[in-house]
């Protein structure tokens, strides 16, 4: 036996990551953890979170170690099979749904939905829209549809390569967080971002590969004033914005997110 104190004070973790940790293998919330420092574990739960606690000090990702992340106030299930949604990516939304703003009954398309986070906070906050999500993996589908369903979001969800197998539709607006990594980019080796999927995250030699191709696709999928809103590097702006402008798109934007750095931009076709 061993109280919960002496588990966190060894497990070589912030006291927040293992207490978040400990309340997870126990079935707990982290007010419980906080509040029974006393509170005595038998071995298996000993066992359980030690050994948890080993996995977070090699590097994994608590999202993973947990199997959720909170995006844009919903709580989604993550595994390694996708990216974990990330706060800049809640820009994404923010931009999306003020595009969106007086249209009604929008037709909208995710591509590379991942986990769904995206798609399923615009589908929640936006019940009349009609959303698309892709991806090319069909792990990734299987967890959105869960995520969807989780939070009474409808979507339509389709496996395809970028645009492969839209052949003839047209929306709105098309929404995207691509992959968007240089390929030798050293922080794929640092941090969580190891554990993440590569074809999630790299994007070619300078990154901007899925870009340019749904940059470049979006133009025939977009309906008359339509919106191209996507997510990119905090080094790649102004490229982004001068690719939108060679493309023909009207209207063209970066957004800055919350550290300064741009990471949004959007164009508009006539
Ligand atoms: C950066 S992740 C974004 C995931 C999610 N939208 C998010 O913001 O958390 C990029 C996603 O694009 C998908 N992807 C990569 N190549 C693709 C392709 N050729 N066609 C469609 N999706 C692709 C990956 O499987 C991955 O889920």
């Amino acid at each position: 036996m061993a109280t919960f104190e002496a588990l966190l004070k060894s497990s070589g973790l912030p006291a927040a990551e293992a207490r978040l940790l400990a309340a997870h293998a126990l079935n707990r919330d982290r007010a419980y953890v906080a509040a029974h420092p006393e509170a005595e574990l038998d071995e298996r739960a000993i066992a359980r979170l030690k050994e948890l606690f080993a996995r977070r000090r090699a590097g994994e990702p608590i999202a993973y170690l947990v199997g959720e992340r909170e995006f844009y106030g919903l709580m989604l299930r993550v595994t390694p099979d996708v990216l974990i949604p990330r706060p800049e990516t809640e820009l994404l939304v923010e931009r999306s749904l003020a595009r969106l703003r007086g249209r009604e009954a929008p037709r909208v398309l995710e591509l590379g939905t991942g986990s769904g986070a995206a798609a399923v906070a615009l589908a929640h906050a936006r019940a009349d829209a009609e959303v698309w999500a892709t991806d090319i993996s069909p792990a990734v589908l299987a967890l959105a549809q869960e995520n969807a369903a989780r939070h009474g979001a409808r979507l339509c969800l389709l496996q395809s390569d970028w645009f492969g197998a839209l052949a003839g539709e047209r929306f709105e607006l098309v929404l995207s967080n691509p992959p968007y990594i240089a390929s030798a980019d050293p922080h794929l080796d640092q941090g969580d971002v190891r554990f993440e999927p590569r074809c999630a995250l790299v994007g070619g030699s300078d990154g901007l590969d899925c870009i340019r191709q749904i940059a470049l696709g979006a133009r025939d999928h977009l309906a008359p004033g339509g919106w191209l809103v996507f997510e990119h590097g905090w080094d790649q702006g102004a490229r982004c914005e001068r690719l939108l402008r060679e493309l023909g798109y009207a209207e063209v934007a970066d957004t800055r997110d919350l550290a300064g750095h741009p990471r949004i931009c959007e164009g508009r076709v006539a």
